[in-house]
């Protein structure tokens, strides 16, 4: 039997005593703060010092705005990096960051993601419109830089980002370096800015901040992510929507077995999907390439047809893309559709790379083709189990988008990827995304107005079984949308168990084609708004889930109607009304 004394193996043991072996006491001291600093980076209670490093001579904060909790990892990892160099570092969130402090700082980095159409996170909200405000001071003091999180897909790509590094410049404040823009897929490319930041701010001569350093919290970060994806196998698939339904609605079991990986009810899980095999031959078929040929992408080199299939996204086309694709090919027609925005937008919704090549000719090589082309980002799919319920499993309910144009009928990547392309036993490349801004009150007490249209769904099944799992009785309320309830009533069942139950108060449903008039939730939140409001006026939290365009800007309209009727407000307080129960977290949005 042997008995272990360090977690370490053999060889780190080795190597760690020969580094300490040649080390004076100053030097030990240092490397002691190093690891303090690296142990704190990965704890996971409140408050945690990100790093403290002795004999450090050079403050920076981190400033974070996150919807996602991406901007809060990366915060994290250039917190520890920084650490390693001896610098002092904190890393606070936007909305716990006291503006006035600003003009007394001297080096600042912004970490911030843009959603919604253009807009900061509900975090950053505040700080957005102060530094982009009258009110913002002189900042001529202040070195800082803008790491921004995007997606190109959207048209105002990292807008929230680029708005705070043009205000900051505008203030008088110096980059240490230029904004770095970050599409979905950043991992490399933020690590190669961590470094350079890191070398360019440590040979900085040194000044330190006025303002004190406010130490806090980073998240610890899982081994699976999507640089390194766990294969989850698939243990269920069952299409939910009826057969006469026009919509076809996937519930997906996979299992997590193995893989250490937990999530909370609000996470999502990404998927990393293949392409449609037809529209990859046809791709390549009307191209006249041959399948075989090798292209080189940041991913390696691949045979064409496999860095079609696996690597590069062909079912969207995103402005980027389109640019890149007329400048090779110098193509006039497509030259006038970028020039015009309205006619760019038009274009990109509803056409694939089958599309731009067939309808904007141009002789490119194979290797041009996929320089033009993105990498294949991940889908994300708002988790819609328990862990606390299913163990070591994870619950995904997914919509298949299908549509036809052209006379051609096409797919979404993903969504016929888990429709058409896995079974039962297939493996799936997953990985969690946290989403801290979409969590249940942490009193079990806090009764939960949850409203869900379609796949809007997903996450309140995550929360019901939560709350059913660990017997939580709060009070609960469901609202649910979708077409038809015949086809389409997602989930009925466990909604009347667990109403039976009691984790389910009220269900209130709106299926809009099922009478001549249009009913959706929005139009069941005022017929019920004086409950709804009663609920709020007794501390409820309201949580929105589904589509980003039309239902959620509708559901806050009906709030805000609902607030002015049932609470006395006028538009202006109602407004102020709703943006607080945001600022206060009591209103949720996971919208997409
Ligand atoms: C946080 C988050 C949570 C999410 N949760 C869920 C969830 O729980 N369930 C779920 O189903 N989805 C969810 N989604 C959406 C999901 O991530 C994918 O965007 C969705 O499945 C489509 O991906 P895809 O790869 O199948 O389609 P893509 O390959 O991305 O194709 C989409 C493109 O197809 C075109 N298109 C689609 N429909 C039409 C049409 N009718 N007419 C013309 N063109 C069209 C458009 O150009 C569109 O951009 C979530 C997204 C986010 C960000
Ligand atoms: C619903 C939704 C809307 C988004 N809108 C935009 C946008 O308008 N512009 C953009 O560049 N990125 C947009 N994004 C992409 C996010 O900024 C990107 O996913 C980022 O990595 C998230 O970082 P975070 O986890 O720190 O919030 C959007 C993402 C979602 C889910």
């Amino acid at each position: 039997m042997s008995i272990q004394l360090s977690p370490l193996n053999d060889q780190q043991l080795n190597a760690l005593a020969s580094l300490a072996g040649g080390l004076n006491r100053e030097q030990l001291l240092w490397i002691n703060g190093y690891f303090q600093g690296l142990l704190a980076a990965t704890a996971t209670s409140q408050p945690a010092i990100v790093a403290a490093a002795p004999k450090s001579t050079k403050q920076l904060k981190i400033l974070y705005g996150t919807h996602t909790g991406r901007s809060k990892t990366l915060a994290g990892k250039l917190a520890s990096t920084l650490a390693g160099k001896g610098i002092e570092v904190a890393t606070i969130a936007l909305d716990e960051y006291k503006t006035r402090q600003l003009n007394a700082e001297t080096n600042l980095v912004f970490i911030v993601s843009t959603h919604g159409e253009g807009e900061p996170p509900a975090m950053a909200e505040d700080f957005h419109s102060f530094i982009t405000g009258k009110r913002a001071p002189q900042l001529s003091n202040l070195n800082y830089s803008v790491v921004a999180l995007g997606d190109k897909s959207y048209k105002l790509f990292c807008k929230t980002g680029i708005d705070i590094d043009q205000s900051l410049a505008r203030l008088g404040a110096k980059s240490i370096l230029p904004i770095l823009t970050l599409d979905v897929d950043f991992d490399e490319e933020a690590d190669r800015w961590i470094n350079e930041f890191t070398n360019v701010f440590a040979d900085q001569p040194s000044v330190s901040s006025s303002a004190g350093i406010v130490q806090n919290t980073i998240s610890v970060s899982s081994v699976y992510t999507r640089k390194n994806p766990f294969k989850a196998t698939v243990i269920d698939k069952v299409r939910i929507t009826g057969r006469t339904s026009d919509k076809e609605v996937y519930h997906v079991e996979l299992s997590l077995e193995g893989s250490g990986i937990t999530y909370e009810p609000g996470d999502s899980v990404g998927i990393l999907a293949n392409n449609p095999p037809q529209l990859v031959d046809a791709i390549i078929a009307h191209a006249g390439f041959d399948r075989t040929e090798l292209v080189t992408i940041k991913e390696g080199t691949f045979q064409l047809k496999e860095a079609l299939s696996e690597h590069l996204e062909i079912t969207v086309l995103n402005r980027e893309v389109i640019q890149k694709y007329q400048e090779k090919s110098g193509n006039e027609k497509l030259r006038e559709i970028v020039a015009n925005d309205q006619e760019l937008d038009k274009y990109l919704y509803g056409h694939d790379v089958l599309d731009l090549i067939e309808d904007f000719s141009a002789s490119l090589s194979a290797q041009d083709l996929a320089d033009v082309l993105r990498g294949f980002p991940a889908r994300l799919y708002s988790i819609s189990s328990s862990q606390d319920a299913v163990g070591e499993e994870v619950h995904i309910t997914v919509a298949t988008v299908r549509y036809s144009n052209k006379g051609r009928n096409r797919g979404g990547a993903c969504s016929t990827y888990l429709a058409d392309r896995i079974e039962v036993d297939s493996q799936v490349s997953v990985f969690i995304e946290k989403n801290p801004a979409f969590k249940l009150p942490e009193n079990e007490e806090t009764p939960v107005i949850l409203i869900g249209a379609g796949t809007g769904v997903a996450p309140f099944r995550s929360f019901l079984q939560h709350r059913e799992a660990n017997n939580q009785k709060g009070k609960t309320w469901l609202f649910f949308g979708e077409r038809r309830f015949n086809s389409d009533f997602l989930y009925q069942l466990e909604w009347q168990k667990l109403l039976k139950d009691g984790y389910l108060e009220k269900i209130d449903v709106a299926f809009s084609r099922d009478q001549e008039e249009k009913i959706y939730v929005q139009n069941r939140l005022i017929e019920r708004q004086k409950e709804v409001f009663e609920w709020l006026d007794n501390g409820a939290n309201i949580y929105l889930c589904g589509d980003m365009k039309q239902m959620a800007r509708d559901v806050q309209e009906s709030l805000l109607r609902i607030f002015e009727n049932q609470g006395g407000m006028t538009p202006e307080k109602a407004l102020e009304y709703l943006k607080t129960l945001k600022k206060e977290k009591r209103f949720q949005l996971d919208v997409y």
